[in-house]
């Protein structure tokens, strides 16, 4: 760990989060806000990822990931529900040559099962297409519930155990998160809530054991690239120990 005490907001970029996750709420209330139907809001809402994902470089963020929908999501009207599902779909299909020229890796996260054939191709499609990429590596949690992954992932760990793949013994802090969603990704260093909640609504429970969170008042369609800089500077400064002494 190096030592944090002399830095300063100047040269807070050279300790910068390397994994930044978001969890982009508020579009349902800036929708509200003009009088629109709340697909508005999920509309203009999918329109901030690309300028949050093509900041990450210029701030030393390497994996960003955002949440898009939660397991818990299931429960709004079937209409919100199949206007995200196409939204999702179609969002793929418009951003695929943009994200894939600027160089990001795409990952989703989340239970696939449930997701209509068309998406799940498209998913697929996409994780290939830029499997190659190095310069920022974006996952979209889609479908994904923290207790969910974690439910999941013991499941598979206990087949592995019954077919005597896996000691009961060898389950430890190591080998349990390799059965997660997310086990190429390192754990989150900071996560960000916008629309002024401040909860964390079952994202990445497991790997948020340490991360440092902001909690931001913004709506998700008004989130910028300065208000995104300005948090992970803030984040530079501060001084994390898990859970020992500062140094
Ligand atoms: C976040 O915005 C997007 C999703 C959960 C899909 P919301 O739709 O939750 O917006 P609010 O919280 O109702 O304003
Ligand atoms: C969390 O937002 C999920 C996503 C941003 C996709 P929600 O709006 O679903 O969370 P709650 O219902 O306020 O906890
Ligand atoms: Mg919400």
């Amino acid at each position: 760990m190096p030592n944090r005490k002399d830095h300063t907001i100047a040269d807070a970029e050279h300790i910068g989060p390397r994994h930044v996750a978001i969890i982009m709420d508020g579009n349902g209330r800036w929708a509200t806000q003009r009088g629109r139907p709340r697909l508005f809001g999920h509309r203009a809402g999918a329109k901030r990822v690309r300028e949050i994902v093509e900041t990450c470089p210029d701030i030393g963020v390497e994996y960003l990931t955002i949440f898009a929908f939660s397991t818990e999501n299931w429960k709004r009207t079937q209409v919100e529900v199949a206007g995200l599902m196409s939204l999702f779909r179609r969002y793929i299909i418009k951003e695929t040559r943009a994200v894939h020229s600027f160089g990001a890796r795409v990952r989703f996260i989340g239970d696939r099962v449930q997701l209509d054939k068309k998406l799940i191709a498209l998913m697929d499609e996409l994780e290939t297409l830029t499997e190659n990429n190095t310069r920022v590596h974006l996952t979209v949690a889609l479908n994904y519930g923290g207790r969910d992954e974690v439910a999941r992932a013991t499941r598979r760990l206990a087949e592995d155990v019954a077919a005597g793949k896996l000691r009961p013994q060898d389950v430890t802090e190591e080998t349990l998160p390799t059965y997660l969603d997310t086990c190429v990704l390192p754990d989150p260093d900071l996560v960000i809530r916008t629309s002024g909640e401040a909860r964390i609504s079952n994202f990445l429970l497991w790997q948020s054991a340490y991360a440092e969170y902001e909690f931001v008042d913004t709506l998700w369609p008004d989130f910028s690239r300065k208000e995104f800089t300005s948090l992970c500077r803030s984040y530079g400064i501060r001084d994390r120990r898990y859970g020992g002494v500062k140094r």
